[in-house]
């Protein structure tokens, strides 16, 4: 007996959630990507950039201040020939030039700043500026040497200290320039490595649902063909339960019946011996006689359907020499017998089969083909026992919801003789069955 398999839950539910899986890993991945870049781009320009153009304001601010380093170097070298107030131009241009510079640069300082370091420079220049206007109308006065006194005592005191923060703010920009130059590269880090975690994760659901795939897949196929062998087993056994009944009915219709309606036809005729000639009686024990003589041959005729002895007796061909013109006269069609090749013998079992199917091809011509014409032939070839029945009706039309089991059990038959079945449309209209049965199957298989 086959194994019994318990019809599995479908798969559908196990495949579906390993795609939503993996649908969600890339859907995180991206997201995830996305936004790591998003970060990335913000650090660039919110401090990156900021920085470096700061750092630039920051150059051109110190560059100002050496000019006024220099400048004050000149006012207190004593060789100078020019009145102090000769250099009032030139710290008038180095002014606007820092005033500029430090508006811009406190546009683009970074935010990270503290008030009272964003307040020193503007109040530290302010201041220079004071002392410096002070400085010049002193010189402006004639205190020349009051003024360059000044000059030595606070303006290069104040100059050098404004020097040195602005020293320090490049210093401090050059340290949180190189800290997001470090943050950049831990987020491109990170992101490689959770970019190949999500990649390993996703190849990971998706080898796990195509194996899932392939197992079920595998197990689908396995229930089909356990299936499938089953319903051969039961059809096969429907067969022989049919062929076994059929045989025995027959059997019993032509030893029992048929000796019956012999005895009663011969104790007629001896009975109408004795009764005298031209009397009534003996005129309707001949009509009864004759009565019980038909239905002798129709009782012979339906045990002959049902199994021929023919078939047992004399084979196949014989057979179908007497099942045709049968045929023709029961259904009214024309059949075209043809016999070719070197005959061989077919044992019993597989002359039954091939016997049904050549019954149900001409059933189906008769019933559902429409056409008054059938051809049948009989083919020995070396190695197989071709039969072909070809009709040109209809065709088979599109699948009728209600089908009979005519062509399955045909497919069964050949199947059990080892043998192929097809059932082909024929180009211009009609059909043609063509059963194939391997030589040793139908010559040497005992039955
Ligand atoms: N020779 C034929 N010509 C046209 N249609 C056919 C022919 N043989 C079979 N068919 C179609 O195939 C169907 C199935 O045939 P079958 O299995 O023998 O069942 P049934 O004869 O009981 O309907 C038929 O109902 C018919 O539609
Ligand atoms: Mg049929």
């Amino acid at each position: 007996m086959l194994p019994h398999s318990a019809p599995g839950r479908s798969p559908t539910t196990a495949l579906l959630l390993g795609l939503l899986i993996t649908l969600a890993a890339v859907v995180a991945c991206s997201w995830y990507v996305t936004r790591q870049i998003s970060g990335l781009r913000d650090l660039q320009t919110n401090l990156v950039d900021r920085n470096r153009k700061d750092s630039l304001q920051l150059l051109r601010i110190q560059n100002d201040l050496n000019s006024l380093a220099l400048a004050m170097r000149d006012m207190l070298d004593a060789d100078e020939p020019y009145p102090l107030t000769a250099w009032s131009t030139q710290f008038q241009r180095i002014r606007t030039d820092l005033e500029d510079a430090l508006r811009v640069e406190e546009q683009v300082a970074v935010a990270t700043r503290t008030p009272e370091q964003r307040q020193f420079l503007g109040n530290s220049l302010a201041q220079f500026w004071d002392a410096a206007d002070r400085i010049f109308a002193l010189a402006r006065d004639g205190k020349q040497a009051e003024a360059r006194a000044r000059i030595r005592l606070s303006l290069q005191a104040r100059q050098a200290a404004l020097s040195t923060a602005v020293a320090r703010l490049l210093v401090e920009n050059n340290e949180s320039e190189e800290q997001a130059t470090q943050r950049i590269n831990d987020i491109y880090n990170r992101v490689q490595r959770q970019v190949y975690f999500f990649l390993a994760a996703t190849l990971l659901a998706i080898v796990l649902t195509s194996l899932y795939l392939i197992y079920s897949n595998r197990r689908l196929f396995t229930q089909l063909a356990e299936l499938s062998e089953h319903r051969s087993e039961l059809a096969q056994k429907l067969i022989a339960t049919q062929e076994s009944t059929l045989r025995y009915i027959s059997r019993e219709l032509h030893d029992e019946f048929g000796q019956i309606l012999t005895a009663i036809g011969s104790m007629l005729a001896r009975a109408g011996k004795d009764v005298p000639e031209g009397s009534p009686l003996r005129v309707e024990l001949r009509e009864v006689s004759q009565i019980a003589q038909s239905t002798l041959d129709n009782v012979r005729s339906l045990s002959q359907a049902l199994h021929p002895v023919t078939l047992d007796e004399s084979g196949l061909e014989n057979t179908l020499d007497w099942y045709l013109p049968t045929v023709e006269r029961q259904t009214g069609i024309v059949i075209s017998y043809e016999k070719s090749g070197t005959s061989f013998p077919v044992d019993g079992s597989t002359g039954i089969h091939i016997y049904r199917i050549l019954q149900e091809a001409l059933n189906n011509v008769a019933r559902h083909s429409g056409a008054r014409q059938a051809w049948v032939r009989l083919q020995f070839l070396s190695d197989s026992l071709q039969l072909e029945v070809e009709d040109h009706g209809s065709g088979f039309v599109a699948q009728s919801p209600k089908q009979g089991i005519g062509l399955v059990a045909m497919r069964e038959r050949a199947e059990l003789m080892g043998g192929t079945i097809e059932f082909l449309q024929l180009p211009a209209a009609g059909t043609l069955v063509r059963l194939r049965v391997p030589r040793e199957r139908s010559d040497s298989h005992g039955g």
